[in-house]
């Protein structure tokens, strides 16, 4: 497809050539393949991705961005966020028309829709790429394809994560093929910092900040990337909440190079700007704080809280309201701050676990928005008197133990514990701890004989203890006492049961 390559290629360099300014570091970066001289990968798409079915489910939110010269042409990928919004690159500049629901850019069935306004992020640097989104506003509204929802700060995909990318950009790190068949590949999520280690030792220090988002699949053949053409197109994360637009494909060195991941533009450290302009009420960037597992030795605990601007107009939180008696704001960064569209504020949540059970409560933020955000706050643990009563704890003598018994005259007895968390609980909080048995002897004392682990068994939590009872205790019928402890006072608890002992 001659034309859409030599578009594609010129539309690259008409950028680099916009960007006077470019250092030459990141110019090398967006040239196109040709410069790429050790690339292995023998065949590709995207880099080593696969064809995407034309299938009206997949990618339904996927636009190319097409030029208007004759025949029109594409030349880099959007996603559709809003019936009239699509987010894509800055560098990607102002396309005339965009297509969407067409897997096929030589087949038919889409939609062409003009564009009406080009809004490439205030703080765009073509010399760093750094902020490199911009919105795209239609002349009329997609009707037939459902918009990706652009992340949170709380929707972020982790590092290690499994993150998809798709577009129509080069399929080969060694020539210029560009497919009419839309690809998709997976690649993993790099940490900021793995990917500014790579970086840096190339083009120094400073290139990947805390917007960039770094992706890539290193494995020789199979090596994935993003490439030239693919820009503006999207990385989606299937979050715990749903599928999200987590990235913007932006820049890479070569592609599918090692070790240089694709760059790309983290969504969500630009969330509140883009609904911002396709038009949702300020709210905070989490709805629910928890406190997570807390142990029970030490003093207070402070979780931090981002509120995000998600509004079209700068919004004034004049306070902070708190609805809840065991915990307390401690840094506030966001009383009397006026926040511009997209803008954050930090407040510093914290308690002291050993005044508290197992509460929650709220943290209201005061503003003149329409709607007052607030955010609930989760509180686990405590000190001592956790009501144990909600534990339910079983012993059960394991009918392997008979079996042991036999073999190995030694351990008498193997016993499962096990109980319910309280309903609400984290399991990581819950199914962690140790088991101790313990026997009366004379004198009315008593005599640790065994321990066990407390781990996570389906929904309940379970420890295995064997039990072999010393000389010392000789009864047949024996009052053996589980007690549930550990560092974790969630789990602490008491069962006592007479087991049979032959
Ligand atoms: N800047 C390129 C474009 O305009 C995208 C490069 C992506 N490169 C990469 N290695 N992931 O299409």
């Amino acid at each position: 497809m001659p034309t859409t390559l030599t578009s594609k290629s010129s539309y690259v360099l008409a950028v680099l050539v916009a960007t006077t300014l470019a250092v030459m570091a990141l110019a090398a970066t967006f040239q196109t393949s040709t410069a790429n001289a050790d690339a292995a990968a023998p065949s590709a798409k995207v880099i080593n991705g696969t064809t995407v079915p034309n299938d009206p489910d997949q990618w339904p939110y996927i636009v190319a961005l097409l030029s208007s010269t004759n025949p029109l042409s594409q030349f880099c990928g959007g996603t559709l966020v809003a019936p009239t919004w699509v987010v894509t690159a800055a560098h990607c500049g102002s396309p005339n028309y965009i297509l969407i629901g067409q897997k096929n850019l030589a087949g038919s069935g889409g939609q062409t829709i003009q564009v009406a306004q080009t809004i490439p992020h205030p703080q765009y640097n073509a010399d760093t790429a750094y902020n490199d989104i911009s919105l795209l506003r239609l002349a009329e509204p997609v009707t037939s394809a459902t918009p990706l929802q652009p992340a949170l700060p709380s929707e972020d995909p982790p590092p290690g994560a499994q993150v998809s990318i798709a577009g129509w950009g080069n399929t080969s790190t060694t020539a210029d093929i560009f497919p009419d068949e839309l690809q998709e590949a997976t690649v993993d999520v790099f940490s900021n910092a793995a990917c500014e280690s790579a970086y840096s030792s190339l083009y120094g220090p400073g290139l990947i900040i805390g917007s960039s988002l770094c992706a890539g699949h290193f494995d020789g053949g199979d090596s994935r990337d993003t490439c030239q053409g693919d820009s503006g197109g999207p990385l989606v994360y299937d979050s715990p909440n749903g599928p999200r637009l987590a990235g913007i494909t932006s820049w890479g060195e070569g592609c599918a190079e090692e070790p240089y991941p694709g760059v790309y533009a983290r969504v969500s450290s630009f969330v509140g700007w883009v609904l911002g302009y396709t038009g949702k009420a300020a709210k905070p960037a989490q709805s629910s704080v928890d406190f997570g597992p807390i142990s029970v030795l030490a003093g207070a605990y402070v979780k931090p809280i981002t509120v995000v601007s998600t509004g079209s107009q700068p919004i004034t939180i004049h306070g902070i309201e708190q609805a809840g008696l065991d915990f307390a704001v401690v840094a506030d960064g966001c009383s009397g701050v006026q926040l511009a569209p997209g803008a954050f504020c930090n407040v510093d949540v914290a308690f002291d676990p050993s005044a508290v059970i197992a509460r929650s409560g709220y943290v209201k933020f005061v503003t003149d928005a329409p709607t007052v955000p607030s955010i609930k706050v989760n509180v686990f643990g405590s000190g001592s008197g956790f009501d144990s009563k909600s534990l339910k704890l079983t012993v059960k003598q394991s009918r392997k133990a008979k079996r042991i018994k036999k073999r190995r005259n030694q351990i008498l007895a193997r016993y499962n514990v096990t109980f319910k968390p309280p309903p609400g609980t984290p399991r990581t909080v819950m199914c962690k701890g140790t088991v101790r048995v313990w026997v009366k002897i004379p004198r009315g004392r008593r005599l640790l004989i065994s321990k066990g682990r407390v781990k996570a068994n389906g929904s309940t939590c379970l420890a295995v203890v064997k039990v072999r009872l010393p000389k010392r205790v000789k009864r047949k019928k024996t009052r053996v006492t589980a007690n549930f402890s550990g560092n974790d006072a969630m789990i602490a608890g008491r069962v006592a049961k007479t087991l049979r002992v032959k």
